[in-house]
């Protein structure tokens, strides 16, 4: 019989637990490709192993899976517009691409030129890749 500790070591998975840091090394199903929007439709909102996510197909149809808390101040992108090549956060306007990257940065003046996003993003570690419908969850 397990002990408490033992049990709550196998049962958590968030970030950074043991648990969680071993099945984040393996693709895992999350949706089923009807389950996605169409392009450029409504996000949706995905948890898995204690994150909250958001899932969106861009306009040309790339799926996207990443943080549903926006890199810029935390709002959620679930109330995010789709639109061009990403999702567009509703607060100040940043824009980013089904990987997560930053496109637009529109209250800073930055546009994907050969800027370094990471500039703009302190915690740019908690950028998340992205896949569809199968992902690993960084
Ligand atoms: S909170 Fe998302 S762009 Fe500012």
């Amino acid at each position: 019989m397990l002990s408490p500790e033992d049990n709550m070591r196998m049962c958590q998975t968030g970030p950074g637990t043991p648990m969680g840091e071993a099945m984040r090394r393996f693709w895992i199903p999350i949706l089923s490709s009807s389950q996605l929007p169409e392009a450029d439709g409504d996000p949706i909102k995905v948890e898995i192993m204690s994150q909250k996510m958001v899932a969106f197909r861009n306009t040309e149809g790339v799926v996207g899976l990443i943080d549903q808390q926006c890199r810029h101040r935390n709002a959620s992108l679930a109330l995010g517009r789709v639109e061009k090549c990403g999702i567009r956060c509703l607060f100040h306007g940043w824009l980013f691409a089904p990987d997560g990257t930053v496109l637009e940065a529109p209250t800073t003046g930055f546009v994907d030129k050969g800027g370094n996003w990471r500039d703009l993003v302190p915690d740019h570690k908690s950028v998340r890749s992205a896949s569809p419908v199968h992902s690993k969850v960084a």
